[in-house]
């Protein structure tokens, strides 16, 4: 069923909550199962001047899955450059959790398309350029959020409401 390092993040899980004045943020709606995400991110810059995840937190609702491989995710990309961060794929976060059942594997995405949220929002609110590849990624996940929000509505907003602490 689940990894011991699964359970050990869902029971623990690291970076839980929301970083007041954010740089960038992210929200995810999963359209299998209607759950979402939010992701904030602190940017700073390395010694070679090059963008990185300073700090990061997440909100979710979603499953022991979602919340183990967010709470990973967290982890991996700490201190990472942008480019770094964006590298990091759902097979590195399940690898990183010694596996997940199949049926839960949409649940790992959630994490990185936050990610990609989070990083999108920061560069176009700063005016900085969007690489082609978290441009494309951005309209997919926007889309799929659109459809969850259709078909989860009440769901959706139950869970907004809790998240936002209302
Ligand atoms: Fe919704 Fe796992 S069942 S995120």
């Amino acid at each position: 069923m689940y990894s011991e390092k699964v359970i050990e993040h869902f029971q623990h899980p690291r970076n839980v909550g929301e970083i007041e004045k954010a740089d960038g943020r992210g929200k995810v709606g999963n359209p299998i199962c209607g759950d979402i995400m939010k992701l904030y991110i602190k940017v700073g810059e390395n010694e070679k001047g090059e963008k990185i995840i300073e700090d990061i937190k997440f909100k979710t609702l979603g499953c022991a899955a979602a919340i183990a491989s967010s709470s990973m995710l967290t982890e991996l990309v700490k201190g990472k450059t942008f480019t770094e961060a964006l590298k990091i794929s759902k097979n590195d976060i399940t690898g990183s959790l010694g596996g997940l059942p199949t049926i839960k594997l949409h649940c790992s995405v959630l994490a990185t398309e936050a990610l990609n949220e989070a990083i999108y929002d920061y560069l176009s609110k700063n005016k900085l350029s969007i690489p082609e590849e978290v441009q494309k990624k951005h309209e997919r996940i926007q889309e799929e959020l659109k459809k969850a929000e259709k078909q989860y509505k009440e769901f959706i907003r139950v869970q907004e409401k809790f998240l936002e602490g209302k």
